[in-house]
């Protein structure tokens, strides 16, 4: 299978670099390149800061869920998820039946450096950083179950994308050499 026939989904904490790795592996496999986040602006006509203000998490949690219906018609595209997109039970599993997922992680004091410094995140607003740690730890067992973790705070863009790259030929091997242990 060349790489049209792909999906790859990215999860992983704010600041893992979903975004920018994902756009890049995306410019790589010659695939389109989608982020939950943008599906949901797109939907309320609103930036995710104001949907949190004006109408709270849950709201927000709740087109998260409707995202996961759409993303079934996104298959040969380069996913990115929202930090919090997995954490729900039952979610990694529906990922994992659409594509290969790729938790992104690293150092929780570079990702929450990162995440602090680049964009308005607002499940970072009003919280600690032991706050926000306890945050990560919860999500961990949810990221944990992707099929591969790439660490995105120790190497560069290119290198990560590099490291998703050989991880995917490696399981296309896999599945040709073995298609029941695909999933
Ligand atoms: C969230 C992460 C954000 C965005 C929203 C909620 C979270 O995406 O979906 O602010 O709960 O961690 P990024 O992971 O791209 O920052």
């Amino acid at each position: 299978m060349g790489s049209e026939g792909q999906t790859v989904i990215l999860v992983g904490f704010m600041g893992a670099g979903k975004s920018v790795v994902g756009r890049l592996l995306a410019r790589r496999l010659g695939l389109c390149f989608v982020e939950t986040d943008d599906m949901i602006v797109a939907r309320e006509g609103k930036s995710v800061p104001e949907i949190f203000a004006e109408r709270g998490e849950a709201y927000f949690r709740a087109l998260e869920a409707e995202a996961l219906d759409l993303l079934a018609g996104k298959r040969g595209h380069v996913i990115a998820t929202g930090g919090g997109f997995p954490c729900r039970d039952g979610v990694m599993e529906r990922l994992k039946e659409l594509g290969t997922v790729i938790w992104l992680d690293g150092d929780f004091e570079r990702l929450y450096e990162r995440a602090q410094r680049s964009g308005d995140r607002p499940m970072l607003a009003g919280r600690s950083r032991e706050e926000v740690l306890a945050l990560y730890r919860r999500r961990e067992a949810y990221y944990a179950q992707a099929h591969a973790r790439v660490d995105t705070t120790r190497v560069g863009v290119d290198a990560a994308v590099g490291q998703i790259l050989r991880l995917l030929g490696e399981r296309q091997r896999a599945v040709r050499a073995s298609p029941e242990e695909g999933g």
